[in-house]
């Protein structure tokens, strides 16, 4: 019965292009995977698929933070840390991130999704409003969900739609919390929220504000601290989120703020209370990764991925109308639209033939008919690699 109802929903999936599946990738994450095809045999691709900015995932400071962990801490954490008590790594992490963000605490989850789902829900309840950026992630929007408050979407970085819809919330009974969601980059598209203008809005109509910065730290703002310290807005933005899974190489979720706001995240964020702790030698990879993007080094190489994202840009720009290459690189994310998700499928599948491995996103990730090739740069790629994808894409255009 359960086989034959889904057995037709992927059948109508399939019909659609729009069905996933998993791929084997038999190497560390880095500039070069070795991907398993179904027939079992190895192939090496440039890979242009991960969040590994700074190529920290396979880094040896990173490995060797955890490996000292596990000898010392062991594999996994036992129960939840308000259970079974908080190993050291934890704390340590927390300490830095704190530090590094400038906040006064932090409280680390063990992903960004579980963050979102942990906190939105323990800010506002059915009584109060979300407004959302209508491009924020799935985290976020699950999070806000589950809230049961009144939602609101927003166009995408629209500025005047957001106030109309801070207007409107003037006319609720008083007393109701009004948060606005949105996102540093938007994890799709690749493109910046105009952050000192959201601010100026929320501290106009009284609203608090969460930020995710999930593929801006480790990248973006002096010690790769963020958008919002950029901006030089920090103390504006009443929760700072983040992962340590992107550029920080690890894995993991952060929220930054107020003690009062890490406390009662403690007490009432049930994805951080009812789910066993993260690894403690994720948490001390994380710290080194910490350590390595506040460091000189870790400004060379943040200087070298915009290096790298810049070429990207430039050699693709001639190519399309929706990239410039003046423009000054918002992220290490470059979509090329493509429209129709089998076409996005067929151009995907074409790179990987020419040993290029770049995802095809589609619905319900991005809207339907937006489908496109989400190009990630990292620190880590030659110049001969990212030539060889552009010629490869001028190469395959219809
Ligand atoms: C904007 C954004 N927020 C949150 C997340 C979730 O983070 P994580 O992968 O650590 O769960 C992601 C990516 O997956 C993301 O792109």
């Amino acid at each position: 019965m359960m086989r034959d109802i889904f057995d037709e929903q992927l059948k109508a999936l399939r019909a659609a292009s729009l069905d996933r599946n998993l791929r084997e990738i038999a190497s560390a994450h880095g500039p070069e995977i070795t991907m398993l095809g179904r027939d079992r045999r190895a192939r090496r691709l440039i890979n242009f698929s991960s969040n590994d900015y700074l190529a920290l995932a396979n880094d040896r400071r990173l490995r060797e933070a955890a490996i000292s962990a596990i000898n010392e801490f062991g594999v996994g954490a036992g129960a939840s840390r308000l259970i079974s008590g908080t190993q050291s790594p934890h704390l340590h992490l927390e300490r830095a991130l704190a530090k590094w963000k400038g906040t006064e605490a932090a409280l680390s989850f063990s992903s960004g999704y579980v963050a979102a789902l942990g906190t939105i829900p323990a800010l506002v309840t059915r009584d109060d409003i979300v407004l959302l950026d209508k491009l924020c992630h799935a985290s976020l929007i699950d999070a806000a969900k589950l809230t049961g408050a009144v939602l609101r979407v927003f166009p995408h970085n629209n500025l005047r739609k957001l106030e109309s819809h801070l207007e409107w919330t003037r006319h609720k009974p008083p007393g109701k919390r009004v948060l606005i969601v949105t996102e540093s980059v938007f994890s799709m598209d690749g493109d910046r929220a105009p952050l000192r203008d959201v601010i100026d809005l929320k501290k106009r109509y009284g609203a608090l504000l969460l930020l995710d910065e999930a593929h801006a730290v480790g990248v973006i703002g002096v010690n790769g601290r963020g958008l919002a310290a950029e901006e030089n807005v920090s103390d504006d933005v009443d929760v700072q989120m983040g992962t340590l899974s992107k550029a920080l190489g690890a894995s993991g979720g952060y929220i930054c703020g107020s003690h009062t706001l890490i406390e009662w995240l403690i007490n009432r964020a049930r994805s951080f209370i009812y789910s066993t702790a993260p690894p403690p030698a994720i948490a001390a990879a994380a710290l080194a990764a910490l350590n390595f993007v506040s460091s000189a080094e870790g400004e060379e190489r943040r200087l070298l991925l915009w290096e790298r994202v810049k070429l990207m840009r430039e050699l693709l720009s001639p190519l399309t109308s929706h990239l410039s290459p003046s423009e000054n690189p918002t992220s290490a994310i470059i979509p090329w639209i493509v429209g129709d998700e089998q076409a996005a499928l067929d151009l995907a599948g074409a790179l990987s033939t020419e040993g290029l491995f770049v995802p095809a996103i589609r619905y319900p990730t991005v809207a339907k008919g937006s489908a496109r090739l989400r190009i990630t740069v990292t620190a880590a790629h030659s110049e001969d690699q990212i030539r060889s994808l552009c010629e490869a894409i001028k190469g395959n255009l219809p």
